[in-house]
């Protein structure tokens, strides 16, 4: 079994917990890395990414445009291989598991919120909330009506994405996440198309509907504001991933 970091201190010795998967670490990876190749050119983005995420709680990464948040986050949510290095989902390594049941745990394990939406443009905004339910063989369009009704939409379900704001679609897309419950939500500049100030309801409902749901929640972002609401806070430079 690969070892977990957690810095946490024993209770009883006052020294370091012992390493090892942790109940309360359900997300970690070790050894983190990822070169990109583009003709001659060769761009290391991760070099040696360590970090175990607590099973509930908001962490923030934050780093400039192009420092590698994105591809950090799909590697953790199992959407983009590593070059070396494992992500560990319950102490299972999730890379090594067959492409079926990486996509089966994508889609009930892990929610996804984009800077830019990605929702089916000729699905309804309940189509879209329901799709990965129907995925996972459940037809209960009742839930996907309700959380439309949570994130503020209750009225617009038939309406597909070009019939709505960038805000209302990020709602969408907010429910569509949260459908099956995830135990992890990960959140890629979800306010990055927004104005500031529906980038700010955008963030308060994501966080409302987090706390409301006590999963782990990870925000990627280059807005300082938004990197400080972490209760983990990480920058993400160079390559490397130190605690902020
Ligand atoms: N599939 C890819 N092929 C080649 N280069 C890529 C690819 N994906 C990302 N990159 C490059 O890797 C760097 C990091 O990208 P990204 O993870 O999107 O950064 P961020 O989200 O922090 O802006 C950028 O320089 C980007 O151009
Ligand atoms: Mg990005």
């Amino acid at each position: 079994m690969a070892v977990v970091h957690d810095h946490r201190l024993d209770s009883a010795t006052g020294r370091p917990a012992a390493t090892g998967m942790t109940s309360d670490s359900p997300l970690s990876c070790s050894a983190l890395n990822k070169t990109f190749r583009l003709g001659r050119t060769e761009l290391e983005i991760l070099r040696g990414v360590d970090i175990a995420f607590p099973r509930q709680g908001l962490n923030t990464i934050q780093g400039a445009s192009g420092s590698g948040k994105s591809t950090l986050l799909q590697i953790l949510g199992g959407l983009e291989r590593p070059d070396a290095g494992t992500v560990q989902w319950e102490g299972q390594s999730i890379y090594d598991w067959s492409r079926g049941k990486l996509a089966a745990w994508r889609n009930l394990t892990v929610g996804f919120v984009f800077q830019s939406y990605h929702l089916f443009p000729e699905l309804s905004a309940l189509e879209n909330v329901e799709f990965p339910a129907r995925l996972a063989g459940r037809n209960e369009p009742e839930k996907g009506a309700h959380l439309l009704d949570q994130v503020g939409l209750g009225s617009r379900l038939d309406h597909r994405p070009s019939e709505l704001s960038g805000g209302e679609q990020q709602r969408v897309a907010i429910a569509r996440a949260l459908r099956n419950n995830p135990a992890l939500l990960l959140a890629d500049e979800p306010t990055g198309n927004l104005d500031v100030k529906t980038g700010r309801e955008i963030i308060d409902l994501l966080l409302r509907l987090h706390s409301d749901r006590g999963n782990c929640l990870i925000i990627v972002t280059h807005d300082n504001s938004i990197a400080a609401l972490g209760e983990q806070r990480y920058q993400l430079e160079l390559g490397q991933l130190t605690r902020g």
